[in-house]
C-alpha cells in the first residue's frame, strides 16, 4: 500500500513534467500541457470498462454481474472526476431473467457503450454460468438503447433487444454504409475465436452468419473485441490471456471490416504481465478520442495491495498516440503499461455536469439520508446502492410514517449466503471504491424478546464480496443455552469461500459476539477498512451514557478473493431461516473513503 501526500505528489509531478518524462507529450494535439492523475480512475468493482465521448462529455459502463440495478453509467468532463449518472438496467421488467442467475461468476458481463446517429447503445451478455459452455441457454445477448442518457434520472434505457450469439463480450461497430456489425467472443465449441456478423440493432435479427475474424496471438480466451475504422483500414482490438495475471491487449488490422485481419507484429500493445507493477491484470481495453483529438485507452486492472484483490477489477486510463497508418502506442511504449501515477494531455479540470450534484464522485464520501414525506419511495434510493439479484421490493420501505428518514428492511428467511440456488436475501449496499474507508449506519432494531418467534432475527451491516464471502455485523436475538431465555447480542460472523463449512472462520478473521443490554434498541454500526488487509467491525450504543466504540471483530481482506466482482458494503436484515417479524430501521448511511491511498 502506498500513501501519497497530495503536496508531495504535486511537487513530484511538476518535477516529472519539467524533466520532460511524459512520453505522451509527443501527442498530436496537446490539451494544454501534460497533467498528472492517478489510476484507477473508476475505482472499486468497475471491471471491463467501455467508454465513449459525445461532444465534450465522456461516458463509461462497467460489468455488474448479479448486482441490481446493473450496468452503471459513469460520466466525466475531464477524464479524472467521474460520477455515476444512472444504471442501464434499473427496472426488473427489463430483465426478469437476472433472478435466475445462481453463480457468483454469472450475471451481466462486459458491456460495450456506443453512440450512433443520436442513439446510445449498450451491448452486453446475461451469462448463466451454471449452464454448460455450449448450451444455447448460457448466453443471453442484449442491446439496450436510449436517445437521452440523462433521461429519467439516468435510468431511461429501453428494454433490451435480445439476439442470438453463442458467446459473450459483444460489441457494436457501424461501417460508413450504415451496416451494423456485432463482434463477440465465441464460446469454445471448437476453438476460441473472435466472431462477427451483421445485425439489425432495432430487432436483434442476425443479417449474416457469424464469421471468424481472428483467433488472437494464441493467448487464452481471446475476448473483448472492438473494431475501429481509420483512413487506412479497420483495426480490431481484443483481450487475451484471461482476466488474470497474463491479461493483455492485442491488435490486428484489415483493409476490410470482415477481414482477413492480420495480427500486429509487436503485440501485445498493452499489458502489465510479467512485471512487478502494483497494477496487475491490465487488459480488456476500449479506445476513444478527447475533444482535442488525443486518443485514450481504458482497461481493467487490479491492485496488488494484498495477496488477493479486495476491490476487484477497476478501471484505469492510459494516454494513447495513434498515428494514421500505424498501430496505437499506449503510454509511450509497446507494450504500454498502466501505472498508478500517470501523466497525459488531460482536458481542463471540470466537474461532471450531472444535475444532481448531491451525488458523490467516484472515490469520494457519500452520506445517504433517506427521504421522508408522502412521496418518498424506493426510487429515491441513491443510484449507487445495489441489491443482490432482483430483490423482493416489498421488504424495503423508505420512511414509513413512524420512522422518517429511514430505510425499513423486513428480513427475508434467506441469510446472505442464501441457499446456493435462487433466493433473495435482503440487503442493500454500495461499492467499496477506496482501499481504506469507514462506513456507518444507524440501526434501530427491537426484537420482542418475550416472543419466541424472534429467535435468530438479525439486522446490521455487511461487507460483501460474494454469496460465500461476507462479514456480517448484526444485532441478533439468540437463546441463552443455560437460562433458555432470548437475549440480544451484537455478533460478527465471517464467511469465507475456502471454509470447509458455511459459517466457519477463514483462519485469519476474528469473529466475535457481545451481549447487549436489552434496552439498547438503537446503535451506530461501523465497518472500517483499516488497511488493505483488514476490516474492523464496531458499534456505539446510542443514548447510553459514556458509550464508546467497541470493536466486535475483524475480517481478513486477504481471504477475500477478488474474482470477477468487487466488494460491497451496506445494510442487511435476515430471519435466518424464517421471514423476520422485527423491522430493521436504518438511517444516516455514511461512507468516508481515505483518499490517495493505493
Ligand atoms: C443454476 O443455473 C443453471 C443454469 O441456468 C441451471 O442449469 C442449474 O440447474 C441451476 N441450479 C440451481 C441450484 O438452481
Ligand atoms: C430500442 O430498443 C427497443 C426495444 O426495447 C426497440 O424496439 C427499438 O427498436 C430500439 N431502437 C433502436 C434505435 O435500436
Ligand atoms: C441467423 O441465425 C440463424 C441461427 O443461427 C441462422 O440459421 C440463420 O441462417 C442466420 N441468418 C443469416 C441471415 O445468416
Ligand atoms: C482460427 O483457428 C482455426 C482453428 O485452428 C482455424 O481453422 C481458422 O482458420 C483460424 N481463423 C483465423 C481467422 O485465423
Ligand atoms: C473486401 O471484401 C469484399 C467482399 O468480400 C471484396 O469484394 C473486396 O475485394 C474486399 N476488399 C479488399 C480490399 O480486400
Ligand atoms: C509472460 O511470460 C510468460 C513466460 O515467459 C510468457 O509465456 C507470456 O507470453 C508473457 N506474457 C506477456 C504478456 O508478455
Ligand atoms: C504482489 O505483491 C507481493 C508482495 O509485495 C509480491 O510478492 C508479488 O510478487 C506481487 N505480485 C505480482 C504479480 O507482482
Ligand atoms: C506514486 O507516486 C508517489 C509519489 O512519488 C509514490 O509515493 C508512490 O509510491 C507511487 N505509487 C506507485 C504505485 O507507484
Ligand atoms: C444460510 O442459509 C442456508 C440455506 O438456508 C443454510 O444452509 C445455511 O446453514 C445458513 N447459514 C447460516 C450461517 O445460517
Ligand atoms: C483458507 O486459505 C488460506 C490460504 O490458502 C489458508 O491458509 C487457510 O487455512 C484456509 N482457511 C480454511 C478455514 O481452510
Ligand atoms: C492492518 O490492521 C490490523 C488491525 O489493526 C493490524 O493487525 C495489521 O497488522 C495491519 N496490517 C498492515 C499490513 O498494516
Ligand atoms: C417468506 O415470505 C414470502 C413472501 O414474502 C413467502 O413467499 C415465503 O414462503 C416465506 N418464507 C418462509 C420461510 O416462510
Amino acid at each position: 500500500m502506498h500513501r501519497i501526500a497530495r503536496a508531495t505528489f504535486a511537487v513530484l509531478s511538476l518535477l516529472t513534467a519539467l524533466a520532460g518524462v511524459p512520453a505522451v507529450a509527443a501527442g498530436r494535439v496537446a490539451h494544454s500541457k501534460s497533467k498528472s492523475y492517478h489510476n484507477p480512475i473508476i475505482s472499486g468493482f468497475a471491471p471491463d470498462p467501455s467508454c465513449i465521448r459525445v461532444d465534450a462529455q465522456y461516458f463509461c459502463v462497467t460489468s455488474s454481474f448479479s448486482a441490481f440495478p446493473g450496468i452503471p453509467v459513469y460520466t466525466s468532463r475531464d477524464l479524472v472526476q467521474w460520477q455515476q449518472i444512472g444504471n442501464v438496467l434499473s427496472r426488473p421488467e427489463q430483465l426478469p431473467q437476472l433472478a435466475l442467475v445462481n453463480q457468483t461468476t454469472g450475471g451481466i458481463w462486459a458491456a460495450t457503450i456506443r453512440h450512433h446517429e443520436g442513439v446510445f447503445y449498450v451491448t452486453t451478455t446475461l451469462v448463466f454460468d451454471g449452464a454448460p459452455q455450449l448450451s444455447p441457454t448460457r448466453w443471453d445477448n442484449l442491446i439496450f438503447n436510449t436517445t437521452d442518457i440523462w433521461a429519467n434520472n439516468g435510468n431511461g434505457w429501453s428494454d433490451p433487444v435480445h439476439f442470438t450469439f453463442q458467446g459473450y463480450d459483444t460489441s457494436l461497430f457501424w461501417d460508413d454504409d450504415g451496416t451494423a456489425y456485432v463482434q463477440g467472443s465465441h464460446a469454445w465449441h471448437v476453438f476460441p475465436a473472435i466472431e462477427q456478423f451483421k445485425i439489425d440493432v432495432r430487432t436483434g435479427e442476425n443479417l449474416s452468419e457469424p464469421i471468424i475474424l481472428w483467433n488472437g496471438t494464441g493467448g487464452l480466451a481471446p475476448e473483448a473485441p472492438h473494431v475501429f475504422k481509420r483512413t487506412d483500414g479497420y483495426y480490431l482490438m481484443i483481450a487475451e490471456g484471461g482476466t488474470g495475471l497474463g491479461h493483455m491487449v492485442t491488435m490486428a488490422k484489415s483493409p476490410n471490416v470482415t477481414g482477413p485481419y492480420t495480427g500486429y507484429a509487436n503485440n501485445p500493445v498493452l499489458t502489465n504481465a510479467n512485471t512487478s507493477e502494483y497494477l496487475q491484470t491490465v487488459g480488456h481495453a476500449d479506445l476513444f478520442t478527447d475533444t482535442a483529438g488525443n486518443w485514450w485507452g481504458v482497461a481493467l486492472a487490479t491492485r496488488n495491495a494484498t495477496a488477493n484483490y479486495p476491490m476487484g477489477r477497476e478501471t484505469v486510463l492510459v494516454p494513447v498516440v495513434w498515428e494514421e497508418g500505424q498501430f496505437p502506442v499506449f503510454n509511450g511504449a509497446t507494450p504500454g503499461r498502466a501505472y498508478v501515477n500517470m501523466t497525459g494531455p488531460l482536458p481542463a479540470s471540470q466537474r461532471p455536469t450531472f444535475s444532481d450534484m448531491k451525488d458523490p464522485l467516484v472515490g469520494r464520501a457519500q452520506h445517504v439520508v433517506f427521504p421522508s414525506g408522502p412521496h418518498a419511495s424506493l426510487s429515491d434510493i441513491p443510484r449507487q446502492l445495489v441489491y443482490y439479484r432482483l430483490p423482493d421490493f416489498s421488504r424495503f420501505t423508505v420512511s414509513p410514517p413512524s420512522h422518517p428518514n429511514t430505510l425499513r428492511i423486513m428480513g427475508s428467511a434467506e441469510n446472505i449466503t442464501g441457499t446456493g440456488g435462487i433466493g433473495t436475501s435482503t440487503f442493500i449496499a454500495r461499492r467499496q471504491d477506496a482501499l481504506e474507508f469507514t462506513a456507518e449506519a444507524t440501526l434501530e432494531f427491537a426484537p420482542k424478546l418475550s416472543d419466541p418467534v424472534v429467535e435468530d432475527e438479525e439486522a446490521g451491516m455487511t461487507l460483501f464480496i460474494q454469496r460465500t464471502q461476507h462479514f456480517d455485523l448484526g444485532v441478533v436475538a439468540l437463546r441463552d443455552a443455560t437460562s433458555g431465555k432470548l437475549g440480544k447480542f451484537i455478533r460478527l460472523r465471517t464467511f469465507s469461500a475456502n471454509s470447509s463449512a458455511d459459517g466457519m472462520n477463514d483462519g485469519y478473521s476474528q469473529p466475535g459476539i457481545v451481549p447487549l443490554p436489552s434496552n439498547v434498541d438503537k446503535l451506530r454500526l461501523r465497518v472500517q477498512a483499516v488497511n488493505a488487509s483488514t476490516y474492523a467491525f464496531s458499534y456505539l450504543a446510542s443514548g447510553v451514557r459514556s458509550s464508546k466504540w467497541t470493536i466486535v471483530g475483524y475480517g481478513a481482506a486477504r481471504e477475500v478473493s477478488g474474482g470477477f466482482t468487487g466488494t460491497l458494503v451496506g445494510m442487511f436484515a435476515t430471519g435466518n431461516g424464517h421471514n423476520s417479524t422485527t423491522p430493521a430501521y436504518f438511517s444516516d448511511f455514511t461512507y468516508e473513503p481515505v483518499e490517495n491511498v493505493y
